[in-house]
């Protein structure tokens, strides 16, 4: 099948390599020049594991194109995805303009029966919207002879995972408006299901809502989770023992239940706040969402005060070793970061930094680049010589079991804080180090 996607970020470029690794034929369309240029000369603009390898086969396949000519990659397909960002405005609502601007584009170009698929996150009733626009471009062109569907089909790949997530996904949402465009949506789909079932239609309406509460619901568990980290410090329980204790419990599950620094990333921030807003445009306060919210932001501040106790409040050029960029392992992506916002922290109060990420660098450099008091070490132990403290953001594998002795010597004190409760608090006291964890019994 001939595949058109608009917006070759995170989700684009997986759904697109994904699609060409089962025979279709898939053009990858994106207005950032520099990013297509690099994906044509065999460099993959963003880190995610198995993707490079996918591109390389496909492309030398002659399955994968990438382009910055809508034009030639809609009127080569049949089916046309919007794949393009949706970042918070300034007041917390998504902003539409590049899906508006895709749709426009896909107007102007329609030559003949397409099925249009948004992927991109967006509030109900988005997708009729585009629908609308899509229709005013060809009436502009004399053109209301061409017939086309529209279709709303979330994504919900993981940044860290988001191949292996496509390739063999929970369930496929497919929100249509008739049984011609689910049939040929499934078609498409099918072979990365294994089970009918799993492919679930429904609505355009109820598709964009799943979307939003698949990752509002994961959002709630984690504020719900540090909340409760909050309340183990002042009992003296251990937020990983409640963990357990309730994860084990078949109703509940053991995902999403992990107390930290907070959420962050590209998705889960900016959705619960754009969920929160346009149901208060429809009149109605999604009142635990803005406790969710409320939650995830003190929750950053929460650990930065725990920081500033242990110092007396006095960090003015004591040195961090902060360990983990990334707002998750296994991503280059700092969008809202909780490091980034913990560095920023740090440094207002004088502090410097000396951080480390196996992947982020490289995307986090930029931020700093005129902050003296920040630099950027070579490994995780580099990071480390001659710092007061060593504090982990993202939890990457190879902080799981670091060389505690070695560690020891390097640091100035052998203080840890640890935003992902990565390390045993009993444990880290035998050996040596003052421990601070987030919710957990200090021994
Ligand atoms: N990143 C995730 O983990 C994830 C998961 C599920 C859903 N989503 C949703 O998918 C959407 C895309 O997210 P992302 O992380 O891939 O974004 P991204 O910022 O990584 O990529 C978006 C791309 O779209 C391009 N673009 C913008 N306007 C365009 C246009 N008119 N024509 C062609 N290209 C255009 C941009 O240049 C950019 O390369 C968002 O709505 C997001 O909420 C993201």
């Amino acid at each position: 099948m001939r595949v058109c996607m608009i917006g070759t970020g995170y989700v684009g470029l997986v759904t697109g390599a994904c699609l060409a690794e089962q025979g279709n034929h898939v053009w990858c369309v994106d207005i950032d020049e520099d990013k297509i240029s690099r994906l044509n000369a065999g460099i993959v603009p963003i880190y995610e594991p198995g993707l490079e390898d996918i591109i390389k086969r496909n492309v030398s396949q002659g399955r994968l194109k990438f382009t910055t000519d809508t034009k030639e990659a809609v009127k080569n397909s049949f089916f046309v995805f919007i794949a393009v960002g949706t970042p918070p405005d300034g007041n917390g609502n998504a902003d539409l303009k590049y899906v508006m601007q895709a749709a426009q584009n896909i107007g102007s170009w329609l030559e003949g029966y397409k099925i249009i698929a948004i992927k991109s996150t967006v509030p109900v009733g988005t997708t009729h919207k585009i629908k609308i626009i899509i229709a005013e471009e060809l009436t502009k062109r004399g053109r209301t002879d061409i017939d086309f569907d529209v279709a709303f089909c979330p994504e919900f790949l993981k940044e860290g995972s988001a191949v292996d997530d496509f390739l063999s996904p929970d369930r496929i949402v497919i929100g249509t408006e008739n049984d011609r465009t689910s049939a040929f949506l499934r078609e498409l789909f099918s072979p990365y299901v294994q089970r009918e079932p799993r492919i679930l239609t429904m609505s355009i309406t109820s598709a964009e809502l799943t979307k939003y509460a698949a990752n509002a619901m994961l959002a709630t568990r984690i504020s719900f989770m540090n909340e409760l980290a909050n309340f183990c410090e002042t009992v003296g329980a251990d937020i990983e023992e409640v963990r357990r204790g309730i994860g084990t419990d078949k109703r509940i599950g053991p995902a999403f239940l992990y107390a930290g620094v907070g959420y962050g990333g590209s998705c889960f921030p900016k959705d619960v706040k754009a969920l929160i807003r346009s149901a208060k445009e429809k009149g109605k306060d999604l009142t635990i969402l803005q406790a969710v919210e409320e939650v995830n932001i003190n929750q950053k501040y929460n650990f930065l005060k725990k920081i500033l106790k242990h110092f007396d409040d006095k960090i003015t050029d004591k040195t961090f070793a902060i360990w983990g960029l990334s707002f998750k392992p296994h991503t280059d992506d700092i969008r809202e970061a909780p490091a980034i916002e913990i560095i920023k922290e740090l440094t207002k109060k004088g502090a410097k930094i000396r951080a480390f990420d196996p992947v982020a660098m490289d995307n986090t450099k930029p931020l700093f680049e005129d902050d003296p008091n920040v630099c950027f070490a070579d490994d995780e132990y580099n990071a480390l010589e001659g710092a007061d403290a060593l504090v982990l953001v993202t939890e990457w594998p190879q902080f799981r079991k670091p060389d505690w002795e070695r560690v020891r010597e390097l640091l100035a004190e052998p203080v840890v804080f640890d935003g992902r409760n990565q390390y045993d608090p009993g444990k880290m006291k035998q050996m040596g180090f003052e421990y601070f964890g987030v919710g957990r019994h200090q021994g």
